[in-house]
């Protein structure tokens, strides 16, 4: 049979190795998981007891249009229904957005280093993926996206993670809203991806929902998987204009948010002290791993989400197989082009200093990375 030269040519999306696996693989009784940028408190203990309680429509298919969740997510960001879509993840509706507005052989732009998603699922659509390289600080360069859609008159949407994966890094207003101002002129959508919104700190970040009182061609993707820590049941939103809306009903499967997750995201966003939670013991994290890198003499960029990217100076791979050893799976990041750097997710408290001993010792024993 023939297959397109682009399916064949996909690297798949290589998630974070399970638990299990490691413990199998390893004879290891304790593993913790710090790859995949997971809430390390999990969901709140009130989607828990909701879950319990609804197992007996299992039976029924579930609301396909969602009505009690569309509701809760719009009053709870404030936003009609008809400005809401819901993704099986959002990571589903970043493939229907460049299925819809992707001709095979069109673009999309996105920076180096962006979430690695946005080229595979175009790849899959036969539409080419145009990056910038990151500014010396490690963010995206806006100034640079700019010139290339200039240039390019291929490009249909424009993925901004913000902030991004794996790079932890954020664009700030100013240079976000004159970059809008500029893709105002073009015939693009700006897809801003606000998967770790919540976990933000800095003062000149401002989010999309802000955004799209002023820029009606923006289309806000959220996550239900990161701080309200129900990645397993695939919950994503998008904010756009209800044209962009319809477009996304139109394509989606009609049941590609099953009816546990419909429940669990309507008593996750009601528990904000959970949330608060999370972001406490997140933002502590963050703060011990700076510190630990800081003293270690390892570079690291700043993050604003929930994980760290720090550069070992060793073969990451290396890295990644001792700290395993030691029961800590991280996430190498080869597939982006960064050969020393590990992903590390915030953990709790007696993760992460399990994971910054294992580190310790990791860079003590391993040569220091060459590229020859
Ligand atoms: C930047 C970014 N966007 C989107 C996603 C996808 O999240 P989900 O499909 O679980 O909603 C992730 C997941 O890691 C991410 O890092």
């Amino acid at each position: 049979m023939k297959v397109s030269r682009d399916i064949l040519s996909l690297t798949p999306y290589r998630p974070g190795k399970p638990i299990s696996e490691a413990k199998r693989e390893l004879g290891l009784n304790t593993v913790y998981k710090l790859a995949s940028n997971e809430s390390p408190l999990g969901p709140s203990p009130k989607v828990i007891s909701a879950l319990h309680n609804n197992l007996e429509d299992l039976g029924r298919y579930p609301d396909a249009a969602a009505y009690e969740m569309v509701e809760a997510y719009s009053q709870f960001v404030g936003v009609p229904q008809s400005h809401v879509a819901f993704g099986n993840g959002s990571n589903e509706l970043i493939d229907l957005l460049i299925r819809i507005y992707c001709e095979p052989g069109e673009s999309i732009l996105t920076s180096d280093c962006a979430f690695v998603a946005y080229r595979i699922s175009a790849q899959a659509a036969r539409v080419q993926t145009k990056i910038t390289p990151l500014t010396s600080d490690g963010r995206f360069d806006l100034h640079a996206m700019a010139e290339k859609l200039r240039e390019d008159s291929s490009i249909r949407l424009v993925f901004l993670a913000n902030p991004n994966n794996p790079t932890g890094t954020y664009v700030g207003q100013e240079t976000l809203e004159q970059f809008l101002k500029i893709c105002a002129g073009y015939e693009v959508l700006v897809v801003l991806d606000e998967a770790y919104v919540e976990f933000v700190r800095a003062k000149d970040y401002v989010n999309g929902f802000e955004l799209r009182k002023i820029y009606p061609h923006v289309v806000v993707l959220r996550t239900m998987s990161k701080v309200y820590g129900i990645a397993a049941l695939r919950v994503g939103f998008a904010v756009a204009q209800p044209e962009v809306i319809d477009l996304i009903n139109r394509v989606r499967s009609p049941f590609n948010v099953n009816s546990l997750a419909q429940i669990a995201t309507v008593e996750a966003l009601k528990d904000q002290i959970h949330v608060r939670r999370v972001l406490d013991l997140t933002w502590r994290g963050l703060d011990q791993w700076q510190d630990a890198l800081t003293k270690m003499g390892l570079p690291f960029l700043p993050s604003q989400g929930n994980f760290i990217l720090l550069d070992t100076k060793r073969d990451a791979d290396l890295v990644f197989n001792s700290m395993i050893r030691e029961g800590v799976i991280t996430r190498p990041v080869k597939n982006y082009g960064l050969m020393s750097q590990l992903r590390i997710s915030i953990g709790l408290d007696h993760e992460n200093r399990a994971a910054i001993e294992a580190l310790q010792k990791a860079v003590q024993s391993l040569p220091l990375w060459s590229a020859t």
